[in-house]
């Protein structure tokens, strides 16, 4: 957050000089075939997996290098190491993480085993201050997930039969969350003692993503227990924070918990508020209902408005839309998936293939790279084994079955192997510009890296039923029940909810659906938007140069073609 702002114009010419050389020569086609990279990617997983049991289970995550642990839930962002326990033994938070990938990966053994000991062994009755979006989407969602996975496959196999355990630890786990909305404003705080509830004199700041990434696991948490509470704080915060937009429907990035007032103006689709955005959609095809999708619609007009330049998205200010920071993160990476989500898959395919290129230039994505000067980011030029780039590299796969995805995915895997792994584990690394590593294996590389080049090269998975993916790569089903659900008429009891998974999956992922509403109560004026699911670059005349520029339509979901005279529409060649 600390680039100058550079006009747009010197930008052009960095884009340009950018793109490398690697774009331009293809990419060396599969010499292996998929399920030799299946195998691969189903090694990688064991190899992480086996060594975080080995050396840092029950503690929360592998230290590869020196081959220890660290209890990083409650370090996240607690540089201090303030608040921890004594003897504390962690939250298996690994462990947790990988079960529905070892479900993916059909390891029910192993599956099984981790319930019985989660289900003894794990409690959240501790004295530790965690973060409430990591605790969130890491542990909440990773039990949720598993929860469901573990009906639909494993009941049979569970001695003595499933038990509800790991519904019983998301419930228990839930209840802790709560007391953080406790705030004037509905918005929680961004930390929460596990055994105490709020800590005195907690930080008052919180991010975008951090109180707007609540909403699949609360609302899922809310159905599986037939109790809206879960549901009914994460929406009270997530529309106080919609009502925090300003009029161009820009959102900040950090903001006060008790005041409703933003901090950071400036924003972007990286760091602090990318999932915001997820979840609005991806609340919308999960729990069904308009008012998700209006505000997905409105935030990502605003979104293809204010920062996208080309193919690639820089910051700006909330308030006046004016671009703050030239600056590629990481993060970002993810954009595409949300856009394959919506049809939008011209648009996706365009912003991913300028990833691939950092990647190919750097070997893997750095942190943060400045667009303005065309380097690596001083300080950020770490590259903390993110899968935001095989996440988006599985999407447009599974929308488009254009194999040159799965030479990408050959590629990550084969980068990932050359400079990140290491015998005890895959380490991050903490200097891309040197390779240095760094003695930290993230849980993300289990729930997500891993499962998603997995599925990449074997979707089986996927091919009979409808699921989506958490943030953390967690997989939920879509199902007609949960989006009928409403607190007043609730679903089957929890037990029931084995029958409603079997009768409610149809055959399409809702990767292929590609949800692309249609227009009804669109606000905006059709001069300045002329699609939903897409929004035209901000060329002074608005006019596009090719058919590439065009997108999709939203009321048909045809691909849309530039005119002779530079007006993209639904016209017929010729
Ligand atoms: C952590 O594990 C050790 C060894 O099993 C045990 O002695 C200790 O009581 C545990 N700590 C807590 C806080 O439960
Ligand atoms: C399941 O995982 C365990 C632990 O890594 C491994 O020993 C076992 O071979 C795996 N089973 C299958 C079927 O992959
Ligand atoms: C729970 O932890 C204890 C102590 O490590 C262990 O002996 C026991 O087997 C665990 N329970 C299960 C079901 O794995
Ligand atoms: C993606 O971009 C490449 C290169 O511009 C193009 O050849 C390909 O057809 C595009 N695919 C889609 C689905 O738009
Ligand atoms: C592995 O990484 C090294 C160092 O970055 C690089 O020189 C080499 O080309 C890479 N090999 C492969 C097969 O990617
Ligand atoms: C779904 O797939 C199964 C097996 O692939 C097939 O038998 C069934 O007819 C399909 N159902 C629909 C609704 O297409």
């Amino acid at each position: 957050m600390d680039g100058p702002w550079v006009p747009k114009g010197i930008l052009v010419c960095l884009l340009v000089a950018l793109l490398p050389c690697a774009m331009l020569q293809s990419l060396a086609s599969g010499a292996r075939d998929r399920i030799q990279l299946r195998e691969e990617a189903r090694r990688m997983f064991y190899h992480a997996y086996d060594n975080y049991m080995q050396y840092a289970f029950p503690h929360d995550e592998l230290k590869p290098l020196s081959r220890t642990y660290t209890d990083s839930l409650a370090e996240l962002g607690n540089l201090n190491h303030e608040h921890l326990p004594e003897h504390y033994n962690g939250t298996a938070l690994t462990l947790v993480e990988s079960l529905s990938s070892l479900a993916i990966l059909g390891n029910a053994t192993e599956f099984v085993k981790a319930v019985l000991w989660l289900g003894e062994n794990l409690s959240f009755d501790v004295d530790v201050r965690v973060n409430l979006f990591e605790c969130n989407i890491r542990l909440l969602g990773g039990l949720i997930s598993a929860h469901l996975l573990a009906i639909e496959f494993f009941e049979g196999l569970i001695p003595g039969g499933y038990k509800n355990q790991l519904l019983h630890l998301a419930d228990d786990l839930g209840q802790r969350l709560l007391p953080a909305f406790e705030t004037p404003t509905g918005i929680p705080y961004a930390w929460i003692n596990l055994k105490y509830g709020v800590m005195m004199d907690e930080t008052l700041e919180t991010s975008t993503s951090g109180c707007g990434t609540l909403i699949l696991e609360m609302g899922a948490l809310s159905r599986l227990t037939r109790n809206s509470k879960y549901e009914d704080a994460a929406l009270k915060a997530l529309r106080k924070l919609w009502s925090m937009r300003s009029s161009l429907d820009l959102m900040g990035t950090t903001l006060n918990v008790a005041t409703g007032t933003w901090i950071q103006h400036s924003s972007g689709i990286g760091a602090g508020v990318d999932s915001f955005y997820e979840y609005l959609l991806k609340a919308h095809i999960l729990f069904g209902g308009q008012e998700y999708w209006d505000m997905f619609r409105q935030a990502y007009v605003a979104v293809q408005q204010y920062f996208r330049h080309g193919p690639w998205y820089h910051e700006a200010d909330m308030r006046t839309g004016r671009a703050t920071y030239w600056q590629l993160t990481s993060l970002q990476a993810f954009w595409p998936s949300v856009q394959v989500l919506i049809g939008d898959v011209v648009a996706a395919n365009a912003t991913h293939r300028e990833f691939v290129s950092v990647w190919e230039k750097h070997g893997v994505i750095p942190e943060r790279y400045l667009l303005d000067i065309g380097s690596i980011h001083p300080t950020e030029s770490y590259y903390p084994l993110r899968p935001e780039l095989a996440e988006s590299t599985l999407y447009l796969y599974q929308a488009t079955k254009d194999p040159w995805y799965l030479d990408v995915g050959e590629k990550l895997l084969t980068s990932l192997n050359n400079l990140t792994r290491v015998d005890g584990g895959y380490a991050s690394i903490r200097d891309v510009t040197t390779m240095e590593l760094e003695d930290h294996q993230h849980s993300y590389f289990l729930s997500e890296m891993c499962k998603y080049l997995y599925l990449l090269f074997d979707d089986t998975f996927l091919s009979n039923r409808n699921y989506i993916f958490s943030t953390e790569g967690h997989p939920l089903p879509v199902l007609r029940a949960w989006q009928q659900w409403t607190p007043s008429v609730p679903p089957k009891a929890i037990t029931e909810s084995k029958g409603e998974a079997e009768t409610e999956h149809t055959n399409s992922s809702a990767m292929e659906s590609q949800v692309c509403p249609d227009f009804r109560g669109l606000s905006l004026s059709p001069q300045r938007v002329e699609s939903a699911c897409h929004v035209l670059d901000g060329h002074e005349d608005h006019r596009c140069t090719s058919d590439d520029g065009c997108g999709i339509d939203a009321a048909t979901c045809r691909k849309r073609t530039c005119s002779s005279v530079g007006y993209c529409g639904l016209w017929k060649k010729g």
